[in-house]
């Protein structure tokens, strides 16, 4: 091993928002020198193949109903991995700096010396509706949008839900599964409730899912949500552009009229 692999240093890499291949090159090639991953639960298993075999691969998660790590473990991980091994590469769910913790992380290993390079990746946020065909902007139907999370620490909504739904932008909103329920009501008291809704699970992957309504027939989504896997809320009319959006309300009104 030449002596720029055993200096310690770590790589924060966007993995992309699931399938193993919307990694990007550079992602990639990080991946391929590492001595040491440190992976989240929203990384896909497969992408740690193209790793060099025999390192360690260190699952680090903190998905609901799964083993959880601390973030002050994972701090603490990375800066021993680093001394002991060289070069580690934190594989992290999307884009780093997208509700990731990257700057806690730069902050703990920069205070041991420890250089810490960022490669961007393909955030959740945007490419997990895309997959769906929803565009988060449109011409003449949105043109811009908030990607948020729904709740503050102590669970209560954040002030930037209200924003967000007085405004006319398209909504995204991560780490919403369990509260899917209570966002649609609130977001319903600004919008109305024909405003177009989508939620989508497993975003990129093989079994990806996708429901949409209105903020009026959230009720027909809400019996196939399934807490454990991730989930992205969009709400704005450009949901309206899903290849099943008309079919399926023009099916919910004619069953209300039976
Ligand atoms: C802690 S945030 C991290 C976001 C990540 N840094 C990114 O840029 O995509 C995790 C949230 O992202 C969303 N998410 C990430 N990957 C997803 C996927 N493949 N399908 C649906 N939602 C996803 C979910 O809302 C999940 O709770």
């Amino acid at each position: 091993m030449d002596q720029s692999q055993t200096q310690p240093r770590v790589t924060l890499v966007g993995a992309g928002p699931g399938s193993k291949d919307l990694i990007t090159i550079r992602g990639l090639k990080a991946l391929q020198s590492a001595n040491v991953i440190l992976y989240d639960a929203l990384v896909d298993i497969d992408l740690l193949k193209e790793a060099a075999q025999g390192i360690q691969k260190i699952y680090v998660g903190k998905r609901f109903g799964k083993h959880h790590t601390s973030q002050e473990d994972i701090n603490e991980l990375l800066v021993t991995s680093a001394f002991a091994h060289g070069h580690v590469v934190r594989l992290k769910g999307g884009d780093p700096f997208v509700f990731g913790r990257a700057s806690e992380e730069i902050e703990h290993l920069e205070s041991f010396g420890i250089p810490v390079t960022v490669v961007p990746g393909v955030t959740s946020a945007i490419a997990v509706p895309e997959s769906q065909g929803i565009p988060l902007t449109k011409r003449d139907v949105s043109s811009s949008f908030w990607v948020i999370t729904a709740t503050k620490k102590n669970g209560s909504f954040s002030d930037d839900l209200i924003h967000a739904a007085k405004s006319s932008a398209t909504i995204v909103i991560l780490m919403g599964v369990r509260k899917i329920k209570e966002i649609s009501v609130k977001i319903k008291e600004y919008r109305g409730g024909l405003m177009p809704i989508a939620f989508i699970q497993n975003g990129t992957m093989h079994d990806e899912t996708c429901q949409v309504a209105t903020l009026n027939t959230i009720e027909t989504i809400l019996e196939s949500v399934d807490n454990t896997k991730p989930g992205i809320i969009v709400i704005g009319n450009v949901v309206a552009d899903h290849p099943s959006f008309f079919e399926e309300e023009v099916q919910r009104v004619l069953s209300s009229q039976l």
